[in-house]
């Protein structure tokens, strides 16, 4: 009955602490892996963003953030003040065709957009070339850090001919086309973009997380710390942001608690084999996850939920996303109620009530097993630099949004650590919302000082 399939499901996506300390300990070895020569699977990513904003950055600059959901435009006015600057800002879609389009669409929608808002912002005004950062959220090897080869597309795109090419020149092609004055001074990830925006404001933190439609993180090395990086002679002591991209940690399947329904999410996906953390945690796995439970439980013979109803909804890929588990995860009502509506209005479903008993706790189980294995994550970049204390600035629409995630995600680390209960919880993750675009332009006025400054 359905009460057995409860238990079996809590079976299969609970993470005991155990599990967690475990996890932790493989992730701490990973990292490490990924800064040595050999390499490893997760990328860890020298960024050239070296050093932390010291609250002297000054200038105008626009920002220019291309995240999974939304194209975001920012003009930043840094005056000579710690941890101030003036801010204003667009927000444009990203039309979901983009995603699987062609380069030239995607670049030509980016820069039409950034068209639009300086034409808006600056009508009739002469422009002096303003510098721009660009937070470019996917994984980029920097040889520099105004340019970057894509490695691979991640979270559903899958647009021919970017990868393994500089992203970079088709993107100022486009803006030149457009008669943008616009000189690209930096690429950044949203994960140092994070990072650098919120030590910016508190120089406790020392994490920048995206938990979003992907997950992903950035600390700082010291570049003597990065094997990877020994033949280019740089200073031992030189500040270097990593950008981790974490989601691709434990590819080998070695330690992550897979369920034969993460299997299928991997191979239904466009690039199988790749991101297997990121495809257990993040948020445009949640409903899918989510999705092939349920229909699993319908077609199962023996168990056979949603008896007798037309399913054709329920079983379109993707047809579910994470706002429908966080709605489920908020209805106040003991009967559900709000559930019940939203099964019926999203998937023409009637669900009776031990169905959705089991449809909210199935939610509970899948958005508490993320908060707590991207947890694990956090507790080893603090393990691997002995960081006993600090802060992680974290945006992204799961931490800002996913129902109980903050909670679920500090209980987690203090399982990990096993922190006395008296004690205030010495490592963090705190909210840093719409960070990344201010991140961009102080990463681009750093990259200019350094210019300047000749080195
Ligand atoms: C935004 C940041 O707020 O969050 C972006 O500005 C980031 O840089 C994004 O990519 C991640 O969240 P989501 O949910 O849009 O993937
Ligand atoms: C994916 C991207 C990574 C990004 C993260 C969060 O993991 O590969 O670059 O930081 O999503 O947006």
């Amino acid at each position: 009955d359905l009460l057995q399939q409860i238990e079996r499901l809590e079976g299969l996506f609970t993470v005991p602490q155990e599990k967690l300390k475990a996890i932790t300990d493989h992730f701490v070895s990973e990292l490490a892996k990924g800064l040595s020569k050999e390499g490893g699977s997760i990328p860890m990513i020298p960024t050239w963003c070296m050093g932390i904003p010291n609250g002297h950055e000054t200038g105008t600059f626009l920002a220019v953030d291309m995240g999974g959901t939304n194209l975001r435009v920012c003009e930043i006015v840094l005056p000579d003040a710690k941890g101030e600057f003036d801010i204003i800002q667009s927000k444009y879609r990203m039309p979901e065709e983009l995603r699987t389009g062609t380069a030239e669409e995607l670049w030509g929608y980016t820069a039409d957009c950034i068209k639009q808002f300086i034409e808006y912002h600056h009508e009739d005004e002469k422009l002096d070339q303003l510098p721009m950062g660009f937070t470019f959220s996917y994984p980029v090897s920097q040889e520099y850090i105004d340019h970057g080869v894509l490695q691979r597309w991640t979270k559903g795109f899958d647009i021919d001919g970017v990868e393994g090419v500089d992203v970079v020149p088709p993107f100022e092609a486009a803006l030149k086309e457009r008669g943008v004055p616009i000189k690209l001074t930096a690429l950044v990830n949203d994960t140092t973009g994070t990072l650098m925006a919120s030590a910016y404001t508190d120089d406790t933190v020392k994490i920048g997380c995206i938990f979003g439609t992907g997950c992903n993180a950035a600390y700082v090395e010291d570049c003597g710390s990065i094997p990877k990086l020994e033949h280019m002679n740089l200073d031992p002591k030189l500040p270097m942001a990593i950008n981790c991209e974490w989601g691709a940690f434990d590819n080998e399947h070695i330690i992550l608690p897979r369920t034969p329904y993460d299997i299928i999410v991997d191979k239904e996906s466009p690039r199988p084999g790749q991101q297997s953390f990121e495809k257990m945690v993040a948020g445009l796995y949640l409903g899918e996850l989510f999705r092939l439970v349920l229909l699993d439980l319908h077609t199962n013979p023996e168990v056979q939920i949603f008896k007798g109803q037309n399913v054709d909804e329920l079983q379109k890929m993707y047809s579910l996303d994470a706002s429908f588990l966080s709605a489920i995860e908020v209805d106040p009502y003991e009967n559900l109620q709000e559930t019940a509506d939203l099964f019926s209005s999203k998937l023409g479903i009637h669900v009776n009530k031990p169905e959705l008993e089991l449809c909210r706790r199935l939610a509970e189980l899948i958005g508490t097993r993320a908060a707590r294995l991207t947890s694990c994550g956090v507790a080893a970049i603090c393990k691997k630099k002995g960081y006993t204390s600090c802060k992680a600035g974290a945006d992204g629409s799961v931490f800002n949004r996913y129902p109980h995630f903050k909670a679920r995600g500090a209980q987690a680390l203090r399982e990990i650590f096993d922190w006395p209960s008296d004690l205030k919880d010495p490592i963090e993750v705190i909210p840093s919302e719409d960070g990344s675009g201010v991140g961009a332009a102080l990463i681009a006025a750093l990259t200019l000082r350094r210019l300047k400054e000749g080195n």
